[in-house]
């Protein structure tokens, strides 16, 4: 709808006999009885284009100029059309089905695109422009559908947020999103078409996370939403992303980005639609054959805007205030996300992470514990970490990934055959050093039995060596899966060889001095992908170190080879 003299755009959200309510999106100041209502005559719908890539907007998809703009003029409809230039891909007579390929486009930024007939037209080509250059609300192609209507197809074109783009078939997940954060792929992966949860309290590091997966994710495009949280929180993607780099293609990072910017200070209601909007931008991109990565942050100011509009209906609440559909809305927003055999014939896909703030860190309020039923994989962040200043805060023993197993032939291809039996001996180090850990609060560290002493060194080197992951240093705030491989490995080798050390009468406490050790804590900060080899080197150091710990040449050796074993 387009309410009052300046055309505020509204949605109805609930229609009782003659009475029809509209949420108005925008500033309501100045409307009052009397005023004139237009029906926009369909449902709250966005224009997609060739032109989004490297843009910011707010939840309703309207450019917001310059990253300090946090308004939109009232009433605004869409942005200026942007040039592109095109390439037909059909002939005249061709026939098209609804997605089909059209040609290729190029705006002046940002990668080359496909051009698709909306997944709502087909048919007949008619005609079809030349390549050349053109505006996107130009038409490019006139089709015929089987009813003989006639659709002129542009580079542009409006769907409503509320509806999933349509798709031939959903596929299988396979690869996974790469992140370039150790503990998550190593650990809690994520496959590409999933979806994951964040949750985590106030300043445990989610918006730092979201923006560290933006930034070093392997998809070709990025749709970050910053939903209702404060604005200087945004301020990091606005003012930063502009001036990054990708740091796998050395292209702008800008240039791969959409992002939607939908901050407390602006009308809570808009913040409902945003996720809409950004979720129906990422499949945009899917139907042209793209791996899109959706960051929302975060899903639970979107639940509160929800519970706010609701709350305005006299709608009775639910668990938390919440309205008794927030489980099912939630369920339509992430089961959005999947692989998919496209409409044109390609493979796409939509990943979904979404941060949850939980009032007070609980995790067993209703926002949290509806999205654990629909996510694969459950990053906790967790304070205490935080406090301790261990980044990123991931509880390793609180996060889980459904589906881990199914990568480990993945793993495979990128060097690391041992993932299934590193990873477990990971996370069981890591469960064991809980353990310990309370005990030892009781009987003293020292007093541990030499074993358990152990456990607690390498779970600690672990942490230290491979958890830990500094989205500011320049080295490490990406690791690629062949230094997670590399890392996990010698890790495990250390790890072997400290516990053959021990059994052949090593002290643990001889263990610990060695300096080796000091350069495997520090590795990731001192080896970067440029130098592989280099892990090599630290492995054959540290066998030397562990091996001349032994006292006998006899067991030395062959302890040593259960090391290489
Ligand atoms: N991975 C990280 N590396 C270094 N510092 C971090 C990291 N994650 C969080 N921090 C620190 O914690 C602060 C709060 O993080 P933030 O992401 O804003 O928390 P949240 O969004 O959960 O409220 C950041 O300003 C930063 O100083
Ligand atoms: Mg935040």
């Amino acid at each position: 709808m387009r309410v009052g003299p300046r055309g505020l755009l509204g949605e109805v959200v609930r229609i009782d006999g003659e009475i029809i309510v509209v949420q108005v999106y925008e500033d309501q100041t100045g409307l009052r009885p009397g005023t004139e209502v237009r029906g926009e005559g369909q449902p709250l719908a966005i224009r997609l284009g060739p032109g989004l890539l490297g843009r910011i907007f707010d939840g309703l998809l309207r450019p917001l100029s310059g990253s300090h703009a946090d308004h939109v003029e009232p009433g605004l409809r869409a942005s200026e059309p942007v040039r592109l230039a095109f390439e037909p891909a059909v002939a005249p007579g061709a026939r098209l089905a609804p997605g089909a390929l059209l040609g290729r486009v190029k705006t002046v930024y940002g990668r080359p695109q496909s051009c698709l007939v909306p997944p709502d037209v087909g048919g007949t080509v008619l005609s079809v422009v030349p390549a050349g250059d053109y505006a996107d609300d130009e038409t490019l192609a006139v089709l015929r559908d089987d009813e003989g209507r006639t659709h002129e197809v542009s580079a542009g074109h409006r769907w409503p947020v509320r509806e999933p783009r349509p798709i031939a078939q959903r596929l299988p997940k396979g690869a996974p999103l790469v992140t370039g954060q150790r503990i998550l792929d190593s650990l809690f992966p994520l496959a590409q078409g999933g979806k994951a949860a964040i949750p985590g309290g106030f300043g445990t590091g989610k918006t730092v996370l979201l923006e560290a997966l933006a930034k070093g994710c392997n998809a070709d495009v990025i749709v970050y939403l910053g939903c209702g949280e404060r604005g200087n929180e945004m301020a990091g993607v606005l003012d930063e992303f502009p001036q990054l780099d990708d740091p796998r293609s050395g292209r702008p990072l800008m240039e791969r980005t959409v992002i939607i910017a939908n901050t407390s200070n602006m009308p809570v209601a808009a913040r409902e639609a945003s996720i809409y909007c950004a979720i129906t931008v990422a499949e945009y991109f899917r139907d042209q054959g793209l791996h899109v990565a959706l960051m929302a942050d975060s899903t639970s100011r979107w639940a509160e805007a929800l519970r706010e509009v609701s709350g305005r209906f006299g709608e009775l609440p639910g668990e938390g205030g919440y309205p008794a559909y927030l489980a099912s809305r939630l369920a339509d927003f992430y089961e959005r996300a999947a692989v998919v055999r496209t409409l044109a014939g390609e493979t796409g896909s939509v990943t979904v992470m979404g941060a949850i703030s939980p009032p007070s860190g609980d995790f067993s309020e209703p926002v949290t514990s509806h999205t654990k039923r629909y996510v694969k994989a459950f990053w906790a962040l967790d304070a205490k970490r935080a406090q301790a200043r261990f980044y990123p805060a991931i509880h390793p023993l609180q996060s889980y990934a459904e589906d881990a197993r199914d990568f480990a032939p993945w793993w495979a291809t990128q060097g690391n055959g041992e993932w299934v039996e590193l990873r477990r001996r990971f996370l069981t180090l890591l469960d064991e050093q809980a353990q310990l850990e309370r005990m030892g609060r009781i009987i003293g560290k020292d007093a541990l039995p030499p074993r358990q002493q152990l456990t607690l060194l390498c779970a600690d080197l672990v942490a230290e060596a491979f958890l830990r992951q500094s989205a500011y240093s320049a080295i490490d705030r990406v690791c690629s899966p062949a230094r997670q491989a590399a890392m996990m490995k010698l890790l495990g080798r250390f790890i072997a060889g400290a516990e053959a050390a021990l059994a052949a009468g090593a002290a643990p406490e001889a263990i610990a001095a060695l300096p080796g050790l000091r350069a495997l804590q520090r590795m990731g900060e001192d080896i970067g992908d440029a130098a592989l080899e280099r892990y090599a080197e630290l492995d054959a150091r540290v066998e030397r170190e562990l091996a001349a710990l032994q006292p006998a040449t006899a067991i030395t050796e062959e302890a040593g080879d259960a090391a290489h074993r």
